[in-house]
């Protein structure tokens, strides 16, 4: 099994990538952060990995997804899967009082997804076969007050998503939207946490077993379906009153 990690430091991109290595996956990593990429490949390597391989890029410089996507297909030889689980959870106040904030937010969650899975795209359809998993977020379901600069660029890509789904049906190639809740994660450090939380080992085990079963939105805990259907069906006259 061949995987490519984008966004592979990520808590949760680490936790998929050894469950993968315990299958003896061969794994190509691509993150922002050298030492860290290292490290991690050595520690997929003791897990189990067949091999590991990486290249260290920062997500916003989109001219460079090309190269950096085919680096992976010739490494890898062919991509089974691609799992992309960047993103940043911004401060939203700053963002609504500076675009260039908000533009920046939304290039990392919303932007550079698209190109990334823009090229990807191109390099399933050769194979004509795979799967390409995203991350996105439950914040994307509805845009509320606390975190509407992160859900708009989540849902953007949840939209998109959807419709290169069927575009990539007559290829063979599966696509799968994964919409985490409160995860424990470096992400939501300063949050204090509660019973809603789960972990980043908890969701990478739902995303593992959910390209295996080819889903295609996955909320992670399963519980987030039932919270954001609640959330969604508040009419919007009470909704633009409510500060969650
Ligand atoms: N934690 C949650 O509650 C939660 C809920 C819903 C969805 N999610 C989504 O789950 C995914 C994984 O997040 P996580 O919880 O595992 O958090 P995390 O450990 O903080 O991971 C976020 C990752 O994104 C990387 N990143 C941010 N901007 C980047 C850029 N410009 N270029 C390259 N890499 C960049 C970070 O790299 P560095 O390590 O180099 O900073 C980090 O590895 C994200 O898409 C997040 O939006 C998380």
């Amino acid at each position: 099994m061949k995987i490519l990690l984008i966004g592979a430091t990520s808590a949760i991109a680490k936790a998929v990538g050894r469950l993968y290595a315990e299958r003896n996956a061969q794994l190509y990593l691509l993150a922002r952060n050298e030492e860290r990429l290292k490290e991690l490949a050595d520690d997929l390597t003791v897990r189990g990995a067949h091999a590991v391989d990486y290249h260290s890029l920062d997500f916003v410089h989109t001219q460079e997804h090309s190269s950096a996507v085919m680096g992976a297909q010739k490494s890898l030889g062919e991509i089974d899967i691609a799992l992309i689980c960047h993103g940043s959870l911004p401060d939203q106040e700053s963002c609504e009082s500076d675009y260039e904030k908000a533009e920046q937010e939304i290039n990392v969650n919303g932007l550079s997804v698209i190109s990334l899975c823009t090229e990807l795209a191109k390099i399933f359809k050769q194979q004509n076969s795979g799967t390409l998993a995203v991350i996105t977020s439950v914040a994307g379901d509805r845009g509320r007050q606390p975190n509407f600069i992160y859900g708009a660029a989540k849902s953007m890509v949840s939209t998109y998503l959807q419709g290169l789904r069927g575009k990539l049906l007559a290829y063979n190639v599966h696509v799968v939207d994964i919409r985490p809740g409160l995860v424990d994660s470096p992400m939501t450090a300063r949050f204090e946490k509660g019973p809603l939380w789960s972990t980043p080992e908890l969701v990478a085990n739902k995303i593992v077993r959910s390209i295996d079963s080819k889903k295609h939105t996955v909320y992670t805990p399963g519980y987030w379906r039932i919270i954001m259907a609640a959330v969604c069906s508040i009419p919007e006259l009470l909704f633009k009153r409510l500060k969650i």
